[in-house]
């Protein structure tokens, strides 16, 4: 089918209906969508539907979720940043998942080092974490688009270190001294606008920048719309790719009365919406910020990064694995729970004074924030008289008593580091400030801290 596409030279929008609608074998099941007389159907070819399904059967949990108890992950490990709150038992079990999720074959070493599970020397594992804070993002602030369900590595990766479905910047065309003109990324059949000549690359434009996908002109005549026929021709591209990634007809978002309007339209159409911009974010934010982690091999033509589209997720269906609820087995995806460390404002690391910052509900001393003491370290061997004091503070979220207690333990945190850097136990001084609760409500990273000066 590909063939008869590649030599027939259909125009290029007449060949994305075509293949959507006429080039495959019946019987298909038409599936109404709007009021009757609308024309709005998906068409569903079951056999595709029937090869999709048993790809999209989830792993099943290794073990029920744990009561999350005992000693937290970051007290207990040296390296743990993104998952410190998870108890000891839930982190292993995470661990178990996302290596059946990311990397089956190859087990823990895809990420690890085994003689030492702190160390970040594998690019994996700096990978993973990064990973790790974008999978909480996604279902924490693009809940317009995944809703409850959420989605977790294997939503992406399917058992596989590199996804199936991502996409690189295309390479940009030989000119031959502008013989043949800008093709405009045209007659290049592409896989990415499913096997037409629509321009090869309709992803740069509107999932990594944020060039308008609209295309209509608001008047009834040709005045006033400066989009050109190349841009709609991206356009169509992209939606060339959604219906793909879907495995669904443009109806499934449109009506096609009115492609552009929100009235009348099917909700597909919001929730597309906020799909396309959360899939700008994923890609902004997480991935370009990889390029330079990620080996040459892996990158693309143009060294990019790979990166995400509809159908990374999708992958033929019209919510991802049909919309299995799978997140839920692992809460610790669907919050970003202890705000990660580069969350936390720096230390404050002066020759009389430090303040050290902690994550939510932590008594644990992160290397980075632990820094900060090394200034007050110098100054009290330089002045052997000196003592040091030594108070802890908590933010007004959550009950008191307990706030209260986990505000000494982190003053307790900060002197027992003190004294292992060779400083005299009599000479650190813990003090109750009057009060130890921030006077803002709410979780707030400047009120969980602990402040240290020198006397
Ligand atoms: C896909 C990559 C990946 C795989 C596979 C993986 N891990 Fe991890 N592992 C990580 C990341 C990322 C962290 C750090 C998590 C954080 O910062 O919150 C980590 C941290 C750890 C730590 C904490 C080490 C320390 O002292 O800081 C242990 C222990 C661990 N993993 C064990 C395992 C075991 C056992 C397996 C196999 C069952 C495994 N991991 C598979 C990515 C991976
Ligand atoms: C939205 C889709 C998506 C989700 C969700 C996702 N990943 Fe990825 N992941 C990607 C893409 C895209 C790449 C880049 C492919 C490459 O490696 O070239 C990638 C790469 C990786 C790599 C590097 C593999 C290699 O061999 O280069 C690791 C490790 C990884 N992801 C782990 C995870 C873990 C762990 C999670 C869950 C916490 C996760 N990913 C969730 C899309 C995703
Ligand atoms: C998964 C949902 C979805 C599918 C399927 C889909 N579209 Fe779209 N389409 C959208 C969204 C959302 C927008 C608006 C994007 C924006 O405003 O950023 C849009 C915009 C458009 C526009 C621009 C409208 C304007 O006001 O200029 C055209 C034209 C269009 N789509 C045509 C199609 C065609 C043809 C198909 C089938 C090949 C299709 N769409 C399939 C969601 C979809
Ligand atoms: C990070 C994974 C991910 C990516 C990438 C993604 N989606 Fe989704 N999408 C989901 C999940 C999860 C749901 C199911 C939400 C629910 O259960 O309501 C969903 C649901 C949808 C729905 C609603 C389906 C329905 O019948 O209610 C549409 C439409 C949609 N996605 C379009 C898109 C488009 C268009 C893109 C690319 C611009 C995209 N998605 C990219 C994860 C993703």
């Amino acid at each position: 089918m590909w063939r008869t596409l590649r030599t027939t030279s259909v125009a290029a929008l007449a060949g994305a209906l075509l293949l959507l609608a006429g080039c495959e074998r019946p019987p298909m099941e038409p599936v109404q969508k709007g009021f009757r007389g609308t024309g709005m159907e998906v068409v569903y070819n079951p056999r595709t539907v029937a090869t999709l399904v048993p790809l999209n059967q989830p792993p099943a949990p290794s073990s029920p979720v744990l009561p999350n108890e005992g000693p937290k992950a970051g007290q207990v490990y040296k390296n743990v940043k993104v998952l410190g709150d998870l108890g000891v038992a839930n982190f292993n079990r995470h661990m178990v998942a996302i290596t059946a999720w990311v990397s089956p074959k190859e087990g823990c070493n895809y990420c690890h080092n085994p003689a030492n599970f702190a160390e970040d020397a594998k690019y994996t594992k700096v990978v993973a974490r990064r990973m790790l804070q974008m999978t909480q993002t996604i279902n924490t602030e693009w809940k317009p688009h995944v809703a409850a369900t959420g989605v977790t590595c294997w939503t992406c990766h399917r058992g596989n270190p590199v996804p199936e479905k991502i996409w690189f910047k295309a390479e940009g065309q030989d000119m031959r001294s502008n013989f043949i003109g800008n093709l405009n990324g045209q007659n290049h059949p592409s896989r990415m606008v499913v096997g037409t000549s629509l321009p090869n690359d309709p992803f740069s434009a509107y999932l990594l920048g944020a060039q308008p996908i609209r295309v209509n002109g608001a008047t009834a005549l040709p005045t006033g719309n400066r989009a050109s026929i190349q841009q709609a021709e991206h356009t169509f591209g992209l939606m060339t790719h959604f219906s793909n990634a879907l495995g669904v007809n443009c109806t499934y978002c449109h009506n096609t009365r009115s492609i552009g309007t929100w009235e009348g339209s099917p909700p597909q159409m919001a929730t597309a919406w906020h799909g396309i911009r959360m899939v700008r974010a994923v890609n902004n934010d997480y991935l370009a910020g990889l390029t330079d982690v990620f080996p040459a091999q892996r990158k693309g033509v143009t060294g990019d990064v790979a990166k995400v589209n509809c159908a990374t997720c999708h992958q033929g269906a019209y919510k991802p694995v049909f919309g299995a609820q799978m997140a839920k087995d692992y809460p610790e995806l669907l919050t970003t729970g202890a705000r990660p460390v580069d969350g936390l404002p720096p230390p404050v690391a002066e020759a009389q004074r430090s303040v050290l910052f902690f994550n939510v509900g932590s008594a644990t001393l992160d290397a980075e924030q632990a820094k900060g003491l090394a200034s007050i370290v110098v100054t009290m061997k330089a002045q052997p008289k000196s003592r040091v004091t030594i108070s802890g503070y908590h933010s007004a979220a959550g009950d008191l008593a307990s706030n209260q207690e986990l505000a000494k333990n982190r003053a307790v945190t900060v002197r027992d580091s003190i004294v292992a850097a060779g400083i005299d136990t009599g000479r650190v001084v813990l003090d109750k400030p009057l009060q130890t609760e921030a006077n803002i409500a709410g979780e707030d990273p400047v009120a969980r801290r602990v402040e240290a000066t020198v006397k």
